[in-house]
């Protein structure tokens, strides 16, 4: 089973790239391949929304984006993992900016006929056999969690299309000022997430059997 988390803080070793690893850790210790991905160290150029991802190639799993950059080799690694940890930094009450433009870009797997209205669907749909869960940090301390909503719905939004489960939603908050007591605690509750995403994705499967 492969889990791969997508790290979008800009910061590559601060405080969302060592819960996210702890998640992973989580995940490993249950006999996953476990992948952090950093977007800050991707290619990753802004959508330029000229739909052509969307509106050809219906038969392939993935569109096929004209901007030359990494995002197709992320895709393709998206496409292939049966869980996903996406954790994010709030910036500005939402997701960063990097994790944002990477979200825009999974355009790509969408298909929608061009004469017809509405909005793409999955060209992928997982039947929530594929799970994720979502770490967002921030200085907001614990008892303004609510400040994390909008970037549960800008990542969930996605995996609800694409018939993704989302298992678990955590906010880890005054993240720079944790004591060694509490962020000890918070590396063991991330690192039991990841445990739980790969039973969570056992049992969905033992479910088909
Ligand atoms: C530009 C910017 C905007 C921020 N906006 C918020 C915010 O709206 N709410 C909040 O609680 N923390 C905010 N923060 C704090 C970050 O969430 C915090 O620095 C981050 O979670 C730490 O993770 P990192 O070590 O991976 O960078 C902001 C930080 C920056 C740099």
């Amino acid at each position: 089973m492969k889990i791969l988390g997508i790290m979008g803080s800009p910061h590559p070793k601060g405080f969302c790239y060592q819960f996210t690893d702890s998640f992973l850790k989580g995940a490993a210790s249950k006999g996953a391949e476990v992948k952090q991905l950093q977007l800050i160290k991707h290619n990753i150029k802004y959508c330029r929304g000229c739909y052509k991802c969307v509106h050809n190639n219906q038969e392939l799993p993935i569109g096929i984006c004209p901007l030359k950059d990494d995002m197709a080799g992320i895709l393709q690694e998206y496409h292939q993992a049966d869980g996903y940890i996406m954790a994010t930094p709030v910036y500005d009450f939402t997701v960063t900016a990097v994790m944002k433009t990477f979200i825009e870009r999974r355009f790509a797997l969408y298909f929608k006929n061009k004469s017809e209205p509405g909005i793409p669907a999955a060209r992928v749909k997982h039947n929530y056999k594929k799970k994720a869960s979502i770490i967002v940090t921030g200085s907001a301390s614990d008892d303004y969690a609510p400040i994390a909503e909008p970037c549960y719905e800008v990542i969930g939004g996605h995996f609800m299309i694409e018939e993704i489960e989302v298992v678990d939603q955590c906010y880890i908050g005054s993240v720079h000022n944790l004591d060694e007591e509490h962020y000890g605690a918070k590396l063991d509750e991330t690192f039991s997430l990841g445990v739980r995403l790969v039973e969570e994705i056992e049992k969905a499967r033992q479910e088909d059997e």
